[in-house]
């Protein structure tokens, strides 16, 4: 065991002692003076500008997006049907940690590894959403849908 960690369990220990425990726990973690257990939110890579996703809505390819609430990840980005008439475009890429696990359900984005929760302006929902999610421009020609970020 390293002295880094030794450390880091003290002051898990010390916190508890105080009867800190879940989101109280969390937040005094990440707002404590170090910030060592929310670092890897300043690592996350940005998405690329320009044309990210050009998709013909009556190929098979777009069979998710038939009904709404159905979604597709494709070139990092999360296509959802979010009514009958609209659709919104996210970065896969989490904000919370970077990872790609974002995905589409009862109407919010949602990521799958710690449960980041952004609605569909990119707005965070919840603490691990709470830096938002980047949102792209969708425009629509006939059966094409085209997903750009400027
Ligand atoms: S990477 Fe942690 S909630 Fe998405």
């Amino acid at each position: 065991m390293t002295n880094r960690h030794a450390e880091k369990i003290d002051r898990n220990e010390f916190l508890k002692s105080l009867g800190l425990k879940g989101a109280a726990l969390f937040a005094v973690y990440c707002t404590g003076a170090t910030l060592s257990s929310c670092q890897n939110e300043n690592s996350v890579t940005p998405n690329p500008t320009g044309e990210l996703l050009k998709l013909d809505l009556t190929t098979t390819a777009a069979s998710a997006l038939k009904n709404v609430g159905g979604y597709i990840r494709q070139n990092n980005v999360v296509l959802a049907k979010v009514s009958a008439t609209e659709y919104v475009a996210v970065t896969q890429t989490c904000s919370h940690e970077g990872r790609q696990e974002i995905v589409y359900m009862n109407s919010q984005f949602y990521c799958t590894a710690h449960g980041a929760a952004f609605s569909k302006t990119g707005a965070g929902l919840n603490s691990n959403g709470r830096s938002g999610i980047k949102v792209f421009q969708v425009s629509i020609s006939g059966n094409i849908l085209t997903v750009t970020n400027n």
